[in-house]
């Protein structure tokens, strides 16, 4: 089958797994619901989970253990993007094709709706321990989760984003990439290692992985900065022009568009010959990750 078919076949099941374990619309906090799945029902690539069952693939996983993961990882990237469109973040008012979650359900709910997200992904994550698997592995996974998501992850490197807006901070490379690493690397890396871990891969093979992960990281936020300069704003699916109108310190402003693509690739190419290093194999896996480099959404 073609690699757009299977990715959309995907992207697809994917969804299925996110939307089962989202709250039902009901009751007095309805509205907080509602808001949740506006959020992550807008769309999106759904490249975490992806990434997670792939990885789980790679190994040999069985079993549904993976499912509350898929869904808890793409929990917490949707509220780490409707917290990062707040106003008083990035300010955008257009996500995933639509009206960011503050613009149509106004700005308390956005935070309200990121946090519940935020947390709601722990409680559906707990369902992992009724799976037929280990509980070592399990919680294993949680802390991986717990930690990447946190304050030395997503959390830690939107910080330094922040303070490092509109030359706030005199930006180095060294900064650059402990904010990529941080703000995207650590969920794309929590994504892979959580399916290598539920799979039961050792713990070289793991941090094997890791270093994968972290290379698909920067080379996916790379390329989201290439993107919010010369894409396409209904492609996209956001505002183009973000990182500019907030003085945003990117690797395309540090070291030029040209150098950036390049980048990219030399990253990509990395992560896929460690990958083929491995004693396993997932063709779709490899594939997926060359067709990020040149992704226009
Ligand atoms: C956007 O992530 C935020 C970054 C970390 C660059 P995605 O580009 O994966 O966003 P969706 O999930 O497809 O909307
Ligand atoms: C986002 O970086 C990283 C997150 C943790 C949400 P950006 O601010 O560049 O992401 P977009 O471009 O708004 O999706
Ligand atoms: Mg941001
Ligand atoms: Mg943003
Ligand atoms: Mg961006």
């Amino acid at each position: 089958m073609e690699f757009k078919n299977e990715l959309s076949l995907r992207v697809e099941a994917a969804e299925d797994v996110v939307c089962r374990f989202l709250p039902d619309v009901e009751g007095m906090q309805k509205t907080i619901f509602e808001a949740m799945e506006y959020g992550v029902t807008a769309g999106g690539k759904r490249l975490r989970p992806i990434l997670m069952n792939e990885t789980f693939q790679l190994f040999g996983g069985k079993g549904d253990v993976i499912e509350p993961f898929m869904a808890a990882i793409e929990m917490i990237h949707t509220y780490s993007l409707i917290h990062d469109d707040l106003p008083a973040m990035d300010n955008d008012s257009l996500r995933r094709g639509k009206p960011t979650v503050h613009i149509a359900f106004g700005e308390a709910m956005g935070v309200l709706a990121g946090d519940a997200l935020l947390n709601y992904a722990f409680e559906t994550a707990l369902n992992a321990y009724d799976a037929d698997t280990d509980v070592k592995s399990v919680t294993e996974a949680m802390r991986i989760l717990a930690r990447n998501a946190g304050v030395f992850g997503m959390i830690g490197g939107q910080v330094v984003d922040v303070e490092a807006e509109k030359k706030q901070l005199e930006v180095t490379e060294d900064m650059l990439h402990f904010i990529y690493d941080l703000k995207t690397g650590a969920l794309i890396e929590a994504s892979m290692m959580i399916g290598a871990v539920l799979a039961g891969a050792t713990e070289s093979q793991v941090q094997a992985i890791e270093g994968i992960a972290k290379n698909i990281g920067l080379a996916f936020q790379i390329q989201d900065d290439i993107l919010d300069i010369e894409g396409d704003e209904a492609t996209l699916g956001k505002p183009i022009g973000s990182d500019i109108r907030n003085e945003k310190s990117t690797y395309v402003t540090f070291a030029g568009m040209e150098k950036s693509k390049e980048e990219v690739k030399r990253l990509t190419d990395e992560a896929i010959a460690e990958l083929n290093k491995l004693p396993v194999h997932n063709e779709f896996l490899v594939e997926l990750l060359s067709y990020l480099v040149y992704r226009d959404k």
